[in-house]
C-alpha cells in the first residue's frame, strides 16, 4: 500500500514557511508555475549542488556547461521536437475544460456519443483527439513572422548535443566521457499539476555520456555503461535520504520508449497516495540518434575521431535526466511527518531532511531573553554562520523555537542557558532523535560541521 498523501498538506507548509509560493499570486496565479522562497530557494539549490558535486566535480570523466535556452529553430526539427513533441488532446464542448486523451478518468470513446467528460460529466461532448505541441514558441527579434520564430527548449539535453565537439576539442575528452548541465526547460504540459510535480517551467539536471558504440570486452560496452548510470544515478537519489523502499525502476516497454531511445528505466519514487510511483528521473540509451540528426541537419560532421586508432565515429549516448523541481518534491515528501511527542501535549510537524541538504543546518537560540543570554547566543550566531547557515531565534517559548525548526527540516537546534554563562557550555538538539548533548561553546561549530556536510 502507499504511504498517504501529504501534498496538501505540503503545500500549505511550503507557502507558510516560505518554501514556494504561487507564481504571481496577487494576480490569481500563472497555471502550474511556482516560484522559490527564502527556504525553497536553499533546498533546491543544496540539490543541485550535490547532483553538479557527483556528476561533474568529483569526476575527472564529466565537464560542465550552461547551454542557452534560446536555440536554432532547426534544432528542435532535428531532434524531432517540432514533428513529435505531442500530446493528443481533448476538448469537452460543453464546460471547455482540457484533457490529454489518454486520461484514465475519461469514460467512453472522445469523439463519440459515449465519451464523457470527466469533469462535467457530460456525455457526447468530447472532441476527437488532436495533437497539440508541448513547445512554448515566441520570436526572435521585432518581426513576429514565421521565420523568427524561436522555442523556449523543452529540455536541456539538445544543447549538449550541439556543443558536443566544442567540449571535446577544448578539453581534450577522449571517449568514453560525459557532458552536464542543469538548467531551465519549458513544456505547454495540457494537465500539470500535482504542486511542484509537472509545471510548465522546471530545471533539469542532465548528463550525456558519449561511448563507443563497437566497445567489446575486456573494454565496457554501451550496454555495461547504461547498466553502471542506472546503478549510480539509483544511489545518488538514496543518497539524498529518499527511503530505499520508495525507490525502484521501471523499464520502458517497447510502446512507452521515446522516439530516440533504444532502452530506457526510469527511477520512480512513491508519492503516496494516489499519485503513487512515479519517474522522478530518466536514463535512456540514445544511441546516435541525437549526433546523427544534428550532423544531418546542420551539414556540420559531429564525428569523433580516436586518436590512438584514428576511427571516426559517432558515439552512442547514455544520457540521466532528474528534475531539479521534482526531486525537491520527493524530498519533501519523503520527509514529512506529523508526530506525537512523550510527555508533550502538541505534536509537531517534522521535515525530516538529509542534514546535508537542509536549508537552515541549525538554529540558535537564548533559553530566555536575559541574563547576557540574548548576547551570547546572538555572538555564537555571527561565528556558525561563517561556515553554514545558521537562524538565531528569541522569541516565544523554548518548545515554540524548536517546533519551528523542526517544520522545516533544520536538524540541529542549539540553545544557550542558565549554565552557559557559567562553564561557556550550550545544548543541541538533535531534530529526530530529540536528544539534547552538552558541548562547549566554542566547539559547535566543529561538532555540527562534518553532520551536516556528509
Ligand atoms: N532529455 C530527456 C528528457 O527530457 P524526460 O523524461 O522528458 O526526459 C526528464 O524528462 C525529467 O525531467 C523527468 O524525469 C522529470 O524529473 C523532469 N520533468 C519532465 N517534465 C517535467 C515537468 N513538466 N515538470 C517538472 N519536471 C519535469
Amino acid at each position: 500500500m502507499s504511504p498517504p498523501d501529504v501534498l496538501e498538506k505540503l503545500v500549505s507548509l511550503c507557502k507558510r514557511r516560505g518554501f514556494i509560493f504561487q507564481s504571481s499570486e496577487i494576480y490569481g496565479g500563472t497555471g502550474s508555475v511556482w516560484d522559490y522562497g527564502p527556504l525553497g530557494v536553499e533546498l533546491k539549490r543544496n540539490i543541485k549542488d550535490r547532483w553538479w558535486n557527483a556528476m561533474v566535480r568529483a569526476r575527472d570523466d564529466i565537464e560542465g556547461l550552461d547551454a542557452a535556452i534560446l536555440m536554432h529553430p532547426r534544432v528542435w526539427e532535428a531532434s524531432e521536437h517540432v514533428a513529435n513533441f505531442t500530446d493528443p488532446l481533448v476538448d469537452c464542448g460543453n464546460c471547455k475544460k482540457r484533457f490529454r486523451a489518454d486520461d484514465p478518468r475519461i469514460k467512453g470513446t472522445p469523439g463519440t456519443p459515449d465519451g464523457q467528460c470527466p469533469a462535467c460529466g457530460t456525455k457526447g461532448k468530447l472532441s476527437e483527439p488532436r495533437l497539440f505541441n508541448l513547445m512554448f514558441k515566441t520570436f526572435m527579434g521585432p518581426v513576429e513572422d514565421s521565420a523568427a520564430v524561436v522555442y523556449l527548449r523543452p529540455e536541456t539535453a539538445q544543447g549538449i548535443y550541439v556543443n558536443f565537439l566544442n567540449v571535446q576539442g577544448s578539453t581534450r575528452q577522449r571517449v568514453p566521457f560525459g557532458i552536464a548541465q542543469i538548467g531551465k526547460a519549458f513544456r505547454n504540459e495540457i494537465t500539470p499539476g500535482n504542486f511542484i510535480f509537472r509545471t510548465r517551467e522546471f530545471e533539469q539536471m542532465e548528463m550525456q555520456f558519449f561511448v563507443d558504440p563497437a566497445a567489446t570486452a575486456p573494454a565496457t560496452t554501451d550496454m555495461e555503461w547504461f547498466e553502471y548510470w542506472k546503478a549510480q544515478r539509483l544511489e545518488w537519489h538514496r543518497a539524498l535520504g529518499l527511503s530505499p523502499d520508495r525507490l525502484q525502476f521501471h523499464q520502458h516497454s517497447k510502446e512507452e520508449l521515446a522516439h530516440y531511445a533504444r532502452a530506457a528505466f526510469d527511477i520512480q519514487f512513491d508519492f503516496g497516495g494516489t499519485l503513487g510511483f512515479q519517474e522522478v528521473e530518466g536514463v535512456h540509451h540514445r544511441g546516435d540518434f541525437d549526433l546523427s540528426r544534428h550532423q544531418q541537419f546542420s551539414g556540420k560532421k559531429l564525428e569523433y575521431i580516436d586518436q590512438v586508432t584514428n576511427r571516426r565515429y559517432l558515439p552512442f549516448i547514455i544520457e540521466t535526466s532528474v528534475g531539479a523541481d521534482r526531486a525537491m518534491l520527493a524530498v519533501l515528501v519523503n520527509g514529512y511527518r506529523e508526530e506525537t511527542v512523550e510527555g508533550e501535549d502538541e505534536g509537531r510537524t517534522v521535515l525530516g531532511l538529509a542534514a546535508a541538504i537542509a536549508p537552515i543546518k541549525a538554529g540558535v537560540f537564548p533559553l530566555v531573553k536575559k541574563d547576557g543570554m540574548p548576547e551570547f547566543a546572538e555572538k555564537l550566531t555571527t561565528e556558525l554562520r561563517k561556515r553554514f547557515p545558521v537562524f538565531y531565534d528569541e522569541s516565544g517559548a523554548i518548545g515554540r523555537r524548536y517546533r519551528r525548526q523542526d517544520e522545516v527540516g533544520t536538524p540541529f537546534c542549539v540553545t544557550v542557558d542558565g549554565q552557559t554563562t557559567q562553564d561557556q557550555t550550550v545544548t543541541i538538539r538533535d531534530r529526530d532523535t530529540l536528544k539534547q548533548e552538552r558541548v562547549a561553546a566554542d566547539r559547535v561549530g566543529d561538532w555540527i560541521a562534518p553532520r551536516v556536510t556528509a
